[in-house]
């Protein structure tokens, strides 16, 4: 039995590595994420089959237990719209972090109930010990700092029918008290080796975790979002970790470790797309207040048939796209409008895909890749910046934050983050439904420039309207 469940176990982690090389690209993702799906599949038919389980009773338990979450999970999935990906992201994050939590507590809970449970050697219950602590602290800061999380990327939360908005709040007296926080739950846990059946250290370090978990996230918003979701991913891994070597489940060590360590190496991309160090994004509140500016200026907007006028002739259009394109689902109809340019004016057409366009990592190169766009037109922003001074016309499709000049100017919630340099093209055309503010509720001069040509409307119409005009040309 063991060399099976070892095999089991080994083909999963197999699987998990081979399904985490395939996701680096796009075309191969899709391929690589039911790879994956597999490996957690294949974990968890061994873990059953290791319980050596004798009672129908427990068969029936761990059966419902298995559909229900198959359930829950394909629903989400199912529903969740493809804007809403962060919040859905945030929570699996929080319940992967509470699952190792609650796994780790029961194993410790043996000792409490029983203690000829606790193992004799010195060195092994330290072990434990320092593991449950440790898997408690990461899995339910994890958890409360996910749910929070969750709430701020959907900017509030409904009450018997009244909205209330998430704060961001983060005074300077804070940072001490989490550095506190961490040092009270390391004492506890040296305490807890002593006393394994003590009670009190392990619901201590819980309420401490959890509130930990919320002084974290607390005093970050604005466009600093992405950066803690990708940590709480990563500590949810870890988690997973720490419990895999309490319950000495390997194919728990290796998925955890994957997880954890992909997520931070994502955490640091994020960091710097944001231009922030992890400090700065855990110690500083960078991200604002989550308040929006008021908007005072006012521009007049163009027309489809003034823009498709004004881009016959063009040699050189970049594609911006941001989060509105996301929204209005028009991938499809821009994919139509470079080619119809290239075909009709022989127009260079190229895409700037900025890190944090849209709502989550990749969120343009998923949604481009599904209308069929040649991966080679779409080039980073570090790469594609130098070639604005050339282009002829930067199409903005929905972003707003990722284009805003004001994150040069060293001040405000968007102070730092590097920029696709729309605003160095000779003309550019914005497409959104008005002059509102981004996710960061920053005002955006590049709308005011004179030679902005505003399309005012939902993307989709937009884009189909200029589609139309062109072919009339
Ligand atoms: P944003 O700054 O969020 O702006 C998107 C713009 O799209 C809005 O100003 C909105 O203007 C417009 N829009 C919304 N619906 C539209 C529709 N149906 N048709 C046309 N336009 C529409 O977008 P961005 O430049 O992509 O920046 C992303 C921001 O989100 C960054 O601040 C980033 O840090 C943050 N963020 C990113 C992630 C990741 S991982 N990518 C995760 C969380 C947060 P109107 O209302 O006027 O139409």
């Amino acid at each position: 039995m063991e060399d099976w469940v070892s095999l089991g176990y080994l083909l999963s982690a197999a699987l998990f590595i081979f399904g985490l090389k395939k996701l680096g690209h796009p075309r191969t993702a899709p391929f690589g994420n039911q790879l994956g799906a597999l490996g957690m599949l294949v974990a968890v038919l061994t873990t059953i089959l290791s319980m050596e389980l004798a009672g129908d009773a427990e068969w029936v338990l761990i059966g419902v237990g298995v559909a229900l979450g198959s359930l829950i999970g394909y629903i989400m999935a199912v529903r969740v719209q493809m804007t809403g990906m962060p919040e859905l992201v945030a929570l699996f994050n929080g319940f992967g972090g509470a699952a190792s939590a609650l796994v780790a507590l029961s194993e410790v809970w043996r000792y409490m109930e029983d203690s000829s449970n606790i193992p004799t050697g010195n060195l092994e219950i330290t072990v434990i010990m320092v593991a449950a602590g440790l898997s408690a602290l990461v899995g339910w800061m994890t958890l409360t700092g996910s749910l929070l999380a969750m709430y701020k990327l959907k900017g509030g939360v409904s009450v018997f029918g009244k909205w209330i908005k998430t704060p961001t709040w983060g005074p300077p007296w804070l940072n001490p008290v989490k550095v506190l926080l961490v040092i009270a739950v390391a004492v506890l846990i040296y305490l807890s080796i002593d006393e394994p059946t003590n009670t009190t250290y392990l619901w201590s370090i819980i309420g401490i975790s959890c509130l930990l978990g919320l002084v974290l996230v607390l005093p970050i918003g604005g466009a600093d979002m992405p950066v803690v979701v990708s940590l709480l991913n990563s500590l949810s891994g870890i988690a997973a970790a720490f419990t895999g070597f309490i319950i000495g489940n390997s194919a728990l060590i290796i998925a955890g470790s994957l997880v954890g360590a992909s997520g931070l190496i994502l955490t640091f991309i994020m960091c710097k797309a944001m231009n922030r160090t992890l400090a700065d994004v855990l110690f500083k509140s960078f991200g604002g207040t989550g308040e929006k500016e008021s908007l005072t200026r006012t521009k007049v907007g163009s027309d489809p048939d003034e823009v498709a006028m004004m881009i016959d002739g063009a040699q050189k259009v970049i594609i911006v796209p941001g989060y509105g394109m996301a929204v209005s689902q028009c991938q499809h109809q821009v994919k139509e409008f470079a080619d119809l340019i290239s075909e009709k004016f022989d127009t260079e057409v190229k895409y700037a895909i900025h890190p944090v366009a849209g709502r989550m990592p990749g969120h343009m190169n998923v949604l481009l890749a599904e209308a069929n766009v040649p991966y080679e037109q779409l080039i980073e922003m570090d790469e594609i910046n130098s070639e604005f001074p050339e282009c002829d016309v930067a199409i903005v499709i929905g972003a707003n934050d990722t284009t805003n000049p004001a994150a040069r100017s060293g001040e405000g919630p968007l102070a730092g983050m590097p920029i696709i340099d729309a605003d160095a093209a000779r003309t550019v055309v914005i497409i959104k439904r008005s002059l509102s503010v981004g996710y960061a509720g920053v005002d955006n001069d590049l709308f005011y420039m004179d030679k902005t040509m505003m399309l005012f409307g939902d993307g989709k119409a937009m884009m189909t309207g200029l589609n139309n005009a062109i072919k009339e040309i």
